[in-house]
């Protein structure tokens, strides 16, 4: 017996899913029966993913620290798709180094994506369900290194720390609308965002390529590194009336790493 898909005839903006986790949110979307938006300032690459993912897919170009762009973006996915039902703030840069390294320009490049990005998308697509009415659905992407800091880490941290804060005044302020705000906190999840954390630490600790990875991956209860498709579950159930009643939470997805 086939289930029939969870999200059909659901619409979806979700930001930089042209790559990634995103992307593998908008897969997952897709197969059950939602049209998606797949919303990345890498306009060329979000056309080429949406091109594979077929036709129930379109690109939006969006910069998520610019509120024009956000304004554009999420007008024209409303245009072309009727409405949106559910918004993933996936978007979000990394950044490492010593404390006494840090830079402005670095930390306010960073909070302007991973923090302002989140909450500015958020207000703009919490507009258009306001006025539309019946409600919604919107999905913040934390991690787990915004449950603690890390020696190395700590601009990333503080921005994810502020998207689980969002994530709860947002939810508790857009309940009344029928608007059901939570986050999903992964722990460390492979592909190419890792890739990139991988080559910084074997500069920074002088290990071999790859080196740092199989040791994140050996650290994780579970027994390995997550994959995007390890998400997916959650992201699908959070976007469904059976999530009605959750309300300002996030959610670890991290294979037993955090407690909390
Ligand atoms: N990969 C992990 O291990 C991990 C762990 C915990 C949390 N997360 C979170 O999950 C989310 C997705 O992570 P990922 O690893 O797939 O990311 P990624 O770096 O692979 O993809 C990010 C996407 O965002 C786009 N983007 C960057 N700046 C933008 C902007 N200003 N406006 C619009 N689009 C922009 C990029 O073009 C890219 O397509 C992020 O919020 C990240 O913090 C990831």
């Amino acid at each position: 017996m086939t289930s029939r898909p969870r999200l059909a005839g659901k619409t979806a903006l979700i930001t930089g899913a042209a790559r990634g986790i995103g992307r593998a949110f908008a897969e997952a979307y897709l197969r059950e029966g939602a049209r998606v938006a797949i919303a990345d300032i890498n306009i060329d690459r979000a056309r080429r993913t949406a091109a594979e993912l077929g036709d129930a897919a379109i690109a939006v170009d969006m910069d998520v620290t610019r509120e024009e762009s956000i304004d554009a973006g999420v007008a024209e996915a409303v245009k072309k798709m009727g409405r949106i039902d559910i918004l993933i703030n996936n978007v979000a840069l990394f950044t490492a180094g010593e404390i006494v390294d840090i830079a402005r320009a670095d930390f306010d490049r960073v909070f302007a994506v991973n923090v302002g990005g989140v909450l500015f998308t958020l207000q703009a697509v919490a507009k258009h369900m306001i006025e539309r009415g019946g409600g919604g659905k919107i999905i913040n992407m934390a991690s787990q290194a915004g449950r603690r800091g890390e020696a190395l880490v700590a601009v990333y941290c503080a921005s994810k720390a502020a998207v689980i804060s969002l994530t709860q005044s947002a939810g508790l302020n857009l309940i009344k609308y029928g608007i059901n705000v939570n986050a999903i906190a992964p722990g460390v999840v492979d592909g190419e965002h890792w890739d990139g954390v991988d080559a910084f630490f074997a500069r920074l600790e002088n290990k071999a390529s790859g080196q740092k990875k199989k040791e994140v991956g050996q650290s994780v209860p579970f027994g390995r590194m997550g994959t995007a498709d390890d998400l997916v579950g959650m992201a699908i159930f959070l976007a469904t009336a059976e999530a009605d009643y959750i309300v300002s939470q996030c959610f670890n997805v991290d294979g037993g790493q955090w407690m909390s």
